[in-house]
C-alpha cells in the first residue's frame, strides 16, 4: 500500500520532541494564547517577511477574518478562482460579498492574471483572493503591479504555498504571503507545515489589519467582554503552536525532501516518456514550487479514471483536487455561473490526478507508481 500521505512516517522520527512541547504546554498551566502562539507568529512573520502574525483556529477562519479585518463587507466584489479549495470562496460569500470567479491558467493552476485585469478594468473591486496552489507561487511581481495599478487589496491564500518564493526582475527574492496586504496559512495536518488537529495563521505588514484580526479572533474585544465587533473564538490553541514551533525546524530539510520527490517522478516520466503533464523541478535558485501536492495532467478524463483505478486497485492512493469546480457548487448557485464559463478550470477538473507525495515517500515507492501508472495509461 502506498499513502498520498503518511502522517505517521513523520511522527515516527520526531515523536520524543513533540511529546516533550506538549507536555511542557499542559505543565505550564497556560494553554490558550500564551508563548508559544506568540513566539509562533513571530517566527513565521519572520520566515515570511512581514511585520505581524495572528493565529487563528484554521486556515478556513483566517480567510474569514482577514477579509473582515481588511473591511470587505456585504455588496463588495471579491474575484477568485474557481479552481481552489472550497473555503477561498465561501470566506467572501459568508460575508456577503460578490464573488466574481475568473479562471486559471493551464500551465500554473493559478489564477490568469490577464483575466484578472479585465474584470479590474471593468467593476469596482474590493479584493482579490489569489491562490498558491498545490504549493507553487503565482508571478508575485506581476501580482504586485496590478495591485499598484488597479488600487486592489490583495489577499494571498498561502494555505497550500508555505515557504514558496518568486524572484523579482530586480534579483530580490519574496516568500508568498509578503506581497499582498494580507496573506493566510492553514496548519492542517496535510500541509507542508501542519500540526496534529486544525490550525492557521493570518500575516500581515499593516498595523491595522493586525490589531483588527487579534480583536476579531477574540469576539471582537479588545477589552475582555467588551465587545466592538461580532467577532469569532477563533484562536490558535498553545498545543497546536509548540507543535508547530518544533515542525517549523524541521521544514527546510522536509521542503527538500519534497523536491526528491518531485524529482525523482519527473525522471522517471522522461525515461519512460509517459504521455502525462508534470510539474517541472526548474532548479532556478529560488523555491517557486514547494510541492504541497504533486498534480499531474492527462489527455483526457478517461484515461485519469482508468489511471485513478488501476492504481488504486493496486493499492496506490490518489486522489482529484477538485472533482467539482467551485462556481458549478449547488451551494453557490446564486452566483449565476454555468458549465463552460470556466473552461480551464473545468478541463483541468476533469484531467487532473494528485500522485502520492510526501517528504518520506521512498524513491522505490515512487518507482513503483510509476510503473504502475504505465500498465494503465
Ligand atoms: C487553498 C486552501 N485554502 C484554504 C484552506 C482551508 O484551511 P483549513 O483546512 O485549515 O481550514 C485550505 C485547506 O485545505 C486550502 O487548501
Amino acid at each position: 500500500m502506498i499513502p498520498l500521505f503518511d502522517l505517521t512516517r513523520q511522527y515516527m522520527k520526531i515523536r520524543g520532541e513533540i511529546l516533550d512541547a506538549i507536555d511542557r504546554v499542559i505543565a505550564s498551566g497556560r494553554v490558550i494564547l500564551g508563548e508559544n502562539v506568540e513566539k509562533l507568529e513571530k517566527e513565521v512573520a519572520e520566515f515570511v517577511g512581514v511585520k505581524h502574525g495572528i493565529g487563528v483556529a484554521s486556515g478556513s477562519d483566517a480567510l474569514l477574518i482577514a477579509l473582515q479585518a481588511m473591511g470587505v463587507e456585504k455588496g463588495d466584489v471579491v474575484v477568485t478562482t474557481p479552481y481552489t479549495f472550497f473555503a477561498t470562496a465561501s470566506a467572501p460569500y459568508r460575508l456577503g460579498a460578490r464573488v466574481v470567479f475568473v479562471d486559471v491558467e493551464e500551465s500554473t493552476f493559478n489564477m490568469d492574471l490577464n483575466h484578472l485585469e479585465h474584470v479590474l478594468r471593468k467593476e469596482k473591486v474590493k479584493a482579490v483572493v489569489v491562490v498558491h496552489l498545490f504549493g507553487r507561487t503565482m508571478d508575485l511581481e506581476a501580482l504586485s503591479f496590478l495591485r499598484e495599478k488597479y488600487g486592489v487589496m490583495v489577499l494571498e491564500d498561502c494555505a497550500q504555498s508555505f515557504g514558496s518564493e518568486w524572484k523579482f526582475e530586480n534579483g530580490k527574492v519574496k516568500k508568498s504571503g509578503s506581497v499582498g496586504d494580507a496573506a493566510i496559512f492553514s496548519f492542517f495536518p496535510t500541509k507542508n507545515l501542519g500540526t496534529y488537529g486544525d490550525g492557521g495563521m493570518i500575516v500581515t505588514d499593516s498595523d491595522q489589519i493586525a490589531e483588527e484580526c487579534r480583536t476579531l479572533r477574540v469576539h471582537g474585544a479588545r477589552k475582555k467582554y467588551f465587545h466592538e465587533k461580532v467577532g469569532y473564538n477563533s484562536r490558535l490553541d498553545e498545543i497546536h503552536a509548540a507543535i508547530l514551533r518544533v515542525k517549523l525546524r524541521y521544514l527546510e530539510r522536509w521542503t527538500e525532501e519534497r523536491l526528491r520527490v518531485a524529482r525523482t517522478y519527473q525522471r522517471l516520466f522522461e525515461e519512460r516518456n509517459l504521455p502525462v503533464i508534470y510539474p517541472r523541478v526548474e532548479e532556478k535558485g529560488f523555491r517557486y514550487h514547494v510541492f504541497h501536492q504533486y498534480v499531474v495532467l492527462f489527455e483526457n478524463e478517461e484515461t485519469r479514471d482508468r489511471v485513478k483505478n488501476g492504481l488504486s486497485e493496486r493499492g496506490i492512493q490518489t486522489a482529484i483536487y477538485y472533482p467539482l469546480p467551485l462556481h458549478l457548487q449547488r451551494c453557490f448557485g446564486d452566483l449565476g455561473y454555468k458549465e463552460g464559463d470556466f473552461p480551464v478550470t473545468e478541463s483541468l477538473s476533469k484531467r487532473s490526478l494528485a500522485l502520492p507525495m510526501f517528504p518520506e515517500l521512498s524513491d522505490e515507492e515512487i518507482e513503483e507508481v510509476v510503473r504502475t501508472m504505465e500498465l494503465f495509461i
